[in-house]
This record gives structure tokens, C-alpha cells and sequence, in this order.
């Protein structure tokens, strides 16, 4: 696998190539990010993975700082992985100068991670666009896990015409259903046995929608009762459309989501479950 920091070196290597394909993360790669490598493999010529640590995405009391940085691990695993390059630039590389040109996701996307982490999807936005313009690639993936990032970045990629197909990765779960996360890595031994209650709450939301259940105000609150008092605290609970994340209206047939983030202990988990279209019961 090549590794490439500086810019001009990147674009370089990329001269014909074939079709491209961007796996953007964050570093600290587990089997979610390895699942999108091997993946991406079926959607181009040539995987690129890029890592960086991007500083705008985070918040004054957010964890830029404590995010694992583990660089050389993840270059074995992106090598065994089969990947073809791997973009790690440095903070100048990325931002030689304070950016100051951003993309702004629209009013609608100020709720759940918008409303919870505010200025975030305008740092992913702003860096995935620069990470695009610099790897000018024709697909890019992006785990389901961020499924509001996924919508964020799809529909930023179709509304300023961007030649690329964004796919969506399925999450990768532990075997007790926890979804996989650089953030796991915050919780203690008990916070990791306790954390699979999110994704079980969810489950337990889904079932009781497919089976007719239309107070999802009700499901919404119970369920974050349930993680409060089990010591998370929670920042939504919210059952969506998946088209657009709104609420859900009257019509019966529409897919659905089910989406939270709460706090355990220092780790702020997130997590989501597709509901299918219901049989208009
Ligand atoms: O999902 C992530 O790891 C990040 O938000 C991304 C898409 C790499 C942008 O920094």
C-alpha cells in the first residue's frame, strides 16, 4: 500500500487509475472501517482510504484531543485489507491556512446529531468535499452507523452535482449487537457490558412498530427513560423517516428509522435501526 501526505504527491500517485474509490475515516480502524475497504473493492479500480483527525467536526468539550491516533496499526490493517492508498495528511497539509470557505448543511439537518453537536456536519461536510476535490474519486463510502452523516453527504454530493456514487456500509456489530466505534475504546468494563442496551432498545422500538405501534412519542420517551436510569444519559431517542429524517406524517406505508445517541460514561454512543415499510395496519 502507498501512503501519501502531501497533496501534490496524492494526485500524483492517482494518474490513471481507473475508477477511483474514497473510504474516508478518522483513523482507529475496526471491522466497520475494514468491511467499507473490502467493499469499496466491488465499486472501483483502484480503494483509496484517507485518515485524518478532522478538527472542525469537533466541538469546544468534544474529544478532538482524546480521539485515538493509531497510525501505524491501521496502515497493517489496511494492507491486509488490500487497500491501494492511503491519504494521511497533516493538519497543514489539510488546512495550510485557517479554512474559512464551508459547506452549509440546510436548517433541516439541525436536529438529533445537528441539534446535539452543533457546527458538526458543517466540519464533515467541509472536509469531505475538500477530501473529494482532492482525491476526485467516482464512488466514496461512508458507514450506516453516522446514518445522519450519510444523509448529509448524500445529499450534499447531489445537490452540487458531484460526479460520485455515495454507498452506505452496513454496521458492523459486536457479537452482543453493539455497534463497532473508535469510542468504545472510552468505556470501562462495566460501561462495555452495559452499552448493548442501546441497540436492544431499538430493536425492541422496531418490533413493536412492526407490529402496529404508531405512539412513537411514547417509544421514544420510554426508551430514554430505560438508558437514563441505567446511568446513559441520553441526548435523542427520535423515530424518522428514512427518506429525509423528518418526523414521520400519516402515512403508514414510508420507512422508517429509529435513531439515538446517548452518554455512557465518557463515550458518546450512537446507534440506529432501519425499520421496514409497515403493511399499513
Ligand atoms: O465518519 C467519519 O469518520 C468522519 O466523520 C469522516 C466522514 C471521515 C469525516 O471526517
Amino acid at each position: 500500500m502507498q501512503i501519501h501526505s502531501p497533496i501534490t504527491d496524492l494526485r500524483l500517485a492517482l494518474k490513471n487509475r481507473g475508477r477511483v474509490v474514497l473510504v474516508p475515516t478518522m483513523g482507529n480502524l475496526h471491522a466497520g472501517h475494514i468491511a467499507l475497504m473490502t467493499a469499496a473493492r466491488a465499486h472501483g479500480d483502484t480503494v483509496v482510504a484517507s485518515i485524518f483527525v478532522n478538527r472542525l467536526q469537533f466541538g469546544p468539550s468534544d474529544d478532538f484531543d482524546l480521539y485515538p491516533r493509531t497510525l501505524n496499526e491501521d496502515c497493517d490493517k489496511l494492507t491486509a485489507a488490500g487497500v491501494d492508498l492511503l491519504f494521511a495528511p497533516s493538519e497543514s497539509d489539510l488546512y495550510p491556512e485557517a479554512q474559512q470557505y464551508h459547506v452549509e448543511p440546510p436548517q433541516s439537518q439541525n436536529q438529533l446529531d445537528g441539534e446535539f453537536r452543533p457546527g458538526h456536519f458543517r466540519g464533515v461536510a467541509t472536509v469531505v468535499l475538500k477530501l473529494f476535490n482532492i482525491v476526485q474519486p467516482q464512488a466514496a463510502l461512508f458507514g450506516k452507523k453516522d446514518y445522519q452523516q450519510l444523509m448529509v453527504l448524500r445529499n450534499m454530493t447531489r445537490q452540487l452535482a458531484l460526479p460520485i456514487d455515495i454507498i452506505g456500509g452496513e454496521t458492523v456489530r459486536a457479537d452482543d449487537g453493539l455497534a463497532l466505534s473508535s469510542r468504545n475504546a472510552y468505556l470501562s468494563a462495566a460501561e462495555r457490558a452495559e452499552a448493548p442496551r442501546l441497540q436492544r432498545l431499538l430493536q425492541r422500538i422496531g418490533t413493536a412498530i412492526r407490529a402496529g405501534e404508531t405512539d412513537f412519542a411514547r417509544l421514544e420517551r420510554e426508551a430514554a427513560n430505560e438508558l437514563d436510569q441505567h446511568g446513559w444519559k441520553t441526548d435523542y431517542v427520535a423515530v424518522r423517516r428514512q427518506a429525509d429524517l423528518q418526523l414521520p406524517g400519516d402515512d403508514r406505508k414510508q420507512a422508517l428509522v429509529v435513531l439515538a445517541a446517548s452518554r455512557l460514561g465518557a463515550a458518546r454512543l450512537i446507534d440506529n435501526l432501519e425499520i421496514d415499510a409497515r403493511d399499513g395496519r
